[in-house]
């Protein structure tokens, strides 16, 4: 009898042992932070990116939708510190277009996986392209992380077939451990099954080093420094987006402009648009800083020039949509009414300029529209309000004709989701390529902090001189 009591003692005193350190095992290698991103060809190649607490394997498997994933190659990609974790990252690369993929990312020997997540393939011939975009959650504790994937949440239940989700920045407040866990952990219905299209964001991007692309596997362009965020693009349908790196604001470098150029010439899509974080057009409190300022003086021409259709920026936190806009002027534009997707819509026909859309938060911190906007701002608003009852989000459904655009907002209390702002735009000529492009150089400069706030006081500095001259000119 002693004897059992003994081994029965004994066996406990091993359970006890070993059990917290396979539990604790189990919490280090466990899998967190999946995203699924842009890295190359949107129709063969994805990026892949998730955290550990601890040391572990960097393994991905992917196959499509209908075939065994635990049989399908294990691709093995590379881990290193970050934020007193681990990152890792992997790509998969020879995908079939227009397939839709399941996937899973871990650790293959220690047999700890990640949920299971999808994503599907571009087509390499259809022209359509419908995404959901969202700006700012910018949270800071669970509760508004998790109000904010409410509004993502309703997006997904308004356009069940989208194929890539926009984030247009300010992904977190603070950029702490806390708050990434908890944007990643109340967003994983989204950015576990579908692409992510992340927009580096101040809040991960100034003094916040490297913190978005430790977050993110993105195939950044060449010549991107990653700093503070990075600047790349991809093909989807008839169109060709570019995602602007906004922090690269002291002011916008030489190097991504050119970049931009480069790479807009370069598209013979038939809808060109523009993903950045800060606003060129925007009456939020923002708009009237002198890095903004800067940054819209130097691309609002580049934007006239490369014929761009539509920008969506966030950083303002309030609701925005211009006129068709050339530089500062709006442009007079036709209309068409005729039914689309089974609904009577009022089309912009062959609009000569771009349309800036800021479509508010998805968050929870919101503000009021800036009467004091500089001009032409206010002058050049379609719609300019802002979204204090909810978060908003936007959809868009595009082919090589159209262009269909709805914003919503959804309600704090109710939850209940109203149509805020839409826009059309149809096109009925095919826009030509830019046959006669000489591409420009985008090795410039070496992007450095020291060379950032150098050339940031150069142009504040040049700023206060025209205001000068201003000043002296009405006197
Ligand atoms: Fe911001």
């Amino acid at each position: 009898m002693k004897k059992t009591i003994v081994r029965i003692i004994s066996l406990m005193l091993v359970f006890c042992m070993v059990f917290p350190m396979v539990a604790s095992a189990a919490v280090g290698n466990e899998v967190t932070r999946v995203s699924v991103t842009i890295n190359g060809d949107t129709a063969t190649a994805r990026g892949f990116c998730w955290y550990t607490d601890e040391k572990a394997g960097t393994d991905l498997q992917v196959a499509p939708v209908g075939t065994d994933l635990t049989k399908a190659e294990v691709i093995t990609g590379i881990s290193y510190p970050s934020m007193e974790k681990y990152v890792h990252k992997a790509e998969a690369e020879n995908l079939t277009s227009d397939t839709k993929y399941q996937y899973r990312v871990g650790d293959s020997e220690a047999g700890v996986w990640s949920e299971i997540g999808y994503f599907t393939t571009s087509s390499k011939t259809d022209d359509e392209a419908n995404f959901i975009v969202i700006a700012d959650v910018q949270a800071s504790n669970e509760e508004n992380f998790r109000k904010a994937a409410v509004v993502m949440q309703k997006a997904v239940e308004t356009m069940p077939n989208y194929e890539f989700a926009v984030n247009l920045g300010d992904f977190v407040n603070d950029c702490t451990n806390e708050e990434w866990d908890s944007y990643f952990r109340n967003f994983a219905f989204s950015n576990m099954n579908t692409t992510l299209i992340p927009v580096a964001g101040n809040h991960e991007g100034n003094l916040q080093w490297f913190k978005f692309n430790n977050m993110f596997n993105i195939g950044e362009a060449e010549g991107s420094a990653v700093i503070t965020g990075c600047y790349y693009s991809f093909d989807w349908g008839d169109a060709h987006f570019a995602v602007l790196n906004s922090n690269d604001m002291y002011p916008m470098s030489a190097s991504q402009i050119n970049w931009l150029k480069n790479d807009m010439n370069a598209s013979d899509a038939q809808w060109k648009i523009v993903l950045t974080h800060r606003a060129l057009y925007s009456a939020g409190k923002n708009i009237n800083k002198p890095d903004t300022i800067i940054m819209r003086n130097l691309l609002l021409p580049v934007i006239d020039e490369l014929g761009i259709d539509v920008v969506f920026a966030g950083h303002d936190h309030m609701y925005f949509r211009t006129e068709t806009v050339k530089g500062e002027k709006v442009q007079e534009t036709q209309t068409i009414t005729e039914v689309w997707n089974g609904e009577s819509t009022t089309f912009a026909l062959n609009p000569d300029g771009t349309t800036h859309i800021l479509p508010s938060t998805a968050g929870t911190k919101r503000y009021s529209v800036n009467e004091d906007a500089i001009p032409p701002i206010l002058e050049s608003a379609a719609l300019a309000r802002d979204t204090k009852e909810g978060g908003v989000f936007a959809t868009v459904s595009l082919d090589s004709e159209h262009f269909v655009y709805k914003a919503y907002m959804v309600n704090d209390e109710t939850q209940e989701k109203t149509l805020i702002d839409s826009y059309a735009i149809k096109k009925t000529e095919k826009v030509p390529a830019n046959e006669t492009f000489v591409e420009l150089p985008t090795d410039i400069n070496e992007e450095t902090a020291e060379q950032h706030i150098n050339t940031f006081v150069t142009e504040i500095f040049k700023m206060i001189i025209s205001y000068f001259k201003l000043l002296f000119s009405i006197i």
